[in-house]
């Protein structure tokens, strides 16, 4: 059946979310608390397979990276040792008259956004004067406007990167005054002075009279494996190259926590870092480069979809760094990060601690504290990426519309959901005999109230790939009517082959072989 497609905004995909059982308001009863977000019972199975989806591709297919599960408390001195204490912080600006609150770096590279759309602009535009014989290499680099333009943000991100690693923040704010930038909501230039805000929630350990100790809710789940390098590189008996790979919680009070949940103050994080010998490192963030944007596409989500944004301001700890970003309704942002962490880490735990975090290389009869490559992906992030790219309203052939989430069917949260098409005449014990069959493989749902259609339509808003219909036929020749969630074709098809038909499809399997 031919149909069109309208692309759903974030405040679509919120709604829908929270009317599906994907993403709730934490404590809405109480009217929510900002940034922070429930999961509900589709949107936990969704998140477990994406959970599945990374663990595998990263511990089960290497066999050369290891899991672990480390505590969100961690010593305090941890944090000071990673540079959290000192340096984990957002350059804020307040706008006087809206008394709203940005982050000077991302106002300054909105402004370099505005430029590159010029630049964009003026390519097609050539694109169309020239036609076929339009060279875009010799146009941006010989038009006088968009060279310009080019020269422009050279010099915006050379101030910015300087400011930043000077920590002037004085030149910063002078930065966005030269800029001419305004409060995007009210258009005013009416700016306070850059201050510095560091983003760890901190709590108490043990009781406030015997005088407690501060700790920190971990703001990435990192530390979490470099303190555990020495036991798990002994445990399980690793040498460089080598990963440890963790799945968890991490927390921090963003400032201007917006976008639903592509910023959250609690959050959940899929970390890997991968130890290896000092120098080899650009050739690991390649290799990790390649991986990870081949997990990203096996999905299917649109090639186009992803691009790679190389980091201009290095974070504290790293000598390369780089984005995956994500095509989100709200344009293209980070998804994911890979960072070459050189062994600031593991050196600065050694300074810290007086404990060896040493590799010794018995060949080469030498001790190395390795260096680190880690990919770090958040979650949540992840999700809204699937969320985003899988719900779509369309129009059909007839008139009629749908509300469809083609979800990947191996992340699907159900895979199948098995409709009795009238709750008598034997239908309903059919159709739950075939449910407690399939759900000994893959998660199903039954479901017997409403006509038909309405609940083909009700299983396409969560993205169940498969719909499963008992008729009356069913009883006599034990077939059923297989629908599939895409292409709403239907076929007929034998009770005994449903397993194996649909098992394929949404195992995890074909994704993995895939990588
Ligand atoms: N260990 C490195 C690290 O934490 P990061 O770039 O700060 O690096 C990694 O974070 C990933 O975590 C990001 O690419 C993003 O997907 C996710 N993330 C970071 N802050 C987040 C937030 N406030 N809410 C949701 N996801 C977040």
């Amino acid at each position: 059946m031919a149909k069109t497609e309208e692309k759903a905004t974030l405040k679509d995909i919120a709604s829908h979310a929270k009317e599906y059982g994907f993403i709730y308001p934490s404590s809405e009863i109480y009217d929510g608390l900002g940034a922070t977000y429930d999961y509900g019972p589709n949107g936990s199975l969704l998140k477990n397979n994406i959970k599945e989806y990374w663990w595998k591709a990263m511990v089960q297919l290497h066999d050369n990276i290891v899991g672990i599960d480390a505590a969100i408390f961690m010593h305090p001195t941890t944090w000071k040792a990673s540079g959290h204490v000192d340096a984990f912080n957002d350059p804020l600006i307040d706008n006087k008259d809206s008394k709203k609150r940005y982050r000077a770096d991302v106002l300054i590279e909105e402004q370099v956004a505005k430029i590159e759309g010029k630049i964009k602009k003026e390519v097609e535009k050539a694109a169309k004067r020239f036609g076929e014989s339009f060279d875009k290499d010799q146009f941006v680099t010989t038009n006088p406007r968009v060279v310009g333009y080019y020269e422009k943000i050279k010099s915006i991100e050379d101030r910015m990167k300087a400011a930043i690693e000077n920590g002037a923040l004085d030149d910063l704010k002078q930065l966005i005054v030269d800029l001419d930038i305004a409060d995007p909501v009210s258009g005013s230039k009416n700016w306070t002075d850059v201050r510095q805000f560091n983003l760890m929630f901190s709590t108490e350990l043990g009781s406030l009279a015997e005088g407690a100790n501060t700790i920190y809710l971990r703001p990435e789940t990192a530390q979490g494996i470099f303190v555990n390098y020495p036991n798990v590189q002994k445990t399980s008996r690793m040498k460089p190259p080598f990963g440890i790979a963790q799945i968890g919680k991490a927390f921090r009070n963003e400032i201007i926590a917006r976008q639903f949940i592509f910023r959250m103050r609690e959050f959940e994080q899929m970390e890997m870092q991968f130890f290896i010998k000092p120098g080899e490192e650009m050739k690991w963030y390649e290799t990790w480069k390649e991986k990870r944007i081949k997990w990203h596409k096996a999905l299917g989500l649109g090639e186009e979809k992803y691009r790679f944004h190389d980091h201009l301001n290095l974070a504290h700890y790293a000598n390369a760094a780089c984005d995956i970003e994500f095509d989100f309704p709200m344009g293209f942002k980070e998804l994911e990060g890979i960072h070459s962490r050189t062994d600031f880490d593991l050196s600065s735990h050694e300074k810290h601690s007086g404990k060896k975090l040493q590799y010794f290389d018995q060949q080469e009869n030498t001790s190395y504290v390795p260096y680190v490559v880690e990919t770090s992906i958040g979650l949540d992030r992840m999700f809204l990426a699937v969320m985003a790219s899988s719900l779509k309203n369309e129009k059909l052939e007839d008139g009629s519309e749908r509300t469809v989430m083609s979800i990947p069917a191996p992340l699907a949260p159900s895979k199948a959901a098995i409709l009795p098409l009238i709750n008598k005449d034997g239908l309903p014990e059919l159709a739950e005999k075939i449910c407690g069959e399939l759900k000994l493989e893959f998660n199903v749902q039954y479901d017997a109230k409403d006509a038909i259609g309405r609940r083909y339509r009700r299983q396409d808003a969560v993205g169940t790939p498969f719909c499963i219909t008992v008729d009356h036929q069913s009883l006599e020749d034990q077939s059923v009517t297989l629908r599939e969630r895409d292409s709403m074709a239907q076929e007929r098809v034998s009770i005994s082959s449903l397993g194996p038909e649909i098992s394929d499809k949404v195992s995890l399997k074909s994704l993995l072989k895939a990588l």
